[in-house]
């Protein structure tokens, strides 16, 4: 029996669907690329044709993605570069159209998350969220402006539900994410006269990732994708190959956009969170 893929999660080969040449000749950039979603969605490229530049802070976590990627029979360039620093994600994309030849799509993933409950966080920690996740999408984005410009390319923004419902022991991420839902309208604005295209994917959660072993616990994971109306987190496949639609020329039209892909769990709201979250703080 045929069973919908809304039922069972989408593992799929992305070019079941999409040519393996769709995206051939083009270059994406990830933020972040070395691990979870972000090395997903850089996969998913990598299928459709598209070579791939990753920067994140850990050089051995970049090259071990570099070779999964490398399986899909494209061209991989690497840099160490935190996108708190403006320079260091300058000489990412200067040495990418070295590389690679142009930078066509900018997918700003970069994220750094922790569940604190907002009057035990720091100054510094609500700080430290804010820049990865919010400061870096600006300088990514605005460091590769002149590489997009000359490609009339597209920006992706990976923000969270946690931007437009308040979660519990969030206050941080909550923050960071909203200024980048809002920061992708902004650009979508300014950049489109140029040709350049910006929307914003806002996962819900994501199995086998690192925010979601940040948030949860195997025990309390289990519980929260039990409440999703579709009965399941998400794959790293799915968001993958969503960005991937999104660069392409059938979305040629879509910018200043949010795009939701979370099996409808912010219909329920965030109220689950509170206990749920609770139970796997006091286990940590
Ligand atoms: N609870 C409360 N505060 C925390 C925290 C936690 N679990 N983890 C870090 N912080 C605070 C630190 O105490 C520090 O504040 P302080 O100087 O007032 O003590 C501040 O955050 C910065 O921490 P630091 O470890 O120096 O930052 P970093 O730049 O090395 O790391 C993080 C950034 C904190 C986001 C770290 O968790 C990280 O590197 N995450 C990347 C991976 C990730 O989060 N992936 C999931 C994305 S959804």
């Amino acid at each position: 029996m045929l069973v919908p893929t809304h039922c069972t999660g989408n593992n799929m080969d992305i070019t079941q669907y999409f040519s393996k040449n769709l995206l051939t000749g083009k270059t994406v950039c990830v933020t972040g690329g070395g691990s979870g979603i972000n090395l997903g969605i850089a996969k998913n490229f990598a299928a459709v044709g598209a070579k791939v530049a990753i920067c994140g802070r850990t050089p051995e976590k970049l090259e071990a993605a570099a070779e999964e990627i490398r399986e899909h029979g494209t061209e991989v360039f690497t840099q160490a570069a935190d996108v708190r620093d403006y320079e260091a994600l300058e000489s990412f994309f200067r040495n990418t159209v070295e590389t690679l030849g142009s930078v066509d799509v900018l997918v700003c993933g970069a994220a750094g998350n922790f569940i604190a409950p907002a009057e035990k966080l720091s100054a510094n920690g609500f700080k430290t969220v804010v820049d990865i996740d919010l400061l870096g999408t600006f300088n990514a984005s605005r460091a590769a402006f002149e590489h997009l410009q000359a490609s009339r390319g597209s920006l992706i923004f990976i923000s969270a539900g946690q931007s437009f419902i308040p979660y519990p022991f969030q206050a941080h991420a909550g923050a960071a994410k909203a200024g980048i839902d809002n920061l992708a309208k902004n650009l979508a604005l300014e950049w489109g006269p140029y040709g350049i295209r910006c929307n914003t994917i806002a996962p819900g959660p994501i199995a086998d990732t690192e925010g979601m072993r940040r948030l949860g616990n195997a025990q309390t994971n289990k519980k929260f994708a039990a409440l999703i109306p579709l009965k399941r987190f998400g794959t790293v496949d799915e968001i993958g190959q969503l960005a991937v639609f999104l660069a392409s020329p059938l979305a040629a039209y879509i910018t200043g956009t949010v795009v939701v892909a979370d099996g409808g769990q912010n219909l329920l709201g965030s109220g689950i969170l509170q206990s749920l979250w609770s139970e796997a703080m006091t286990s940590q």
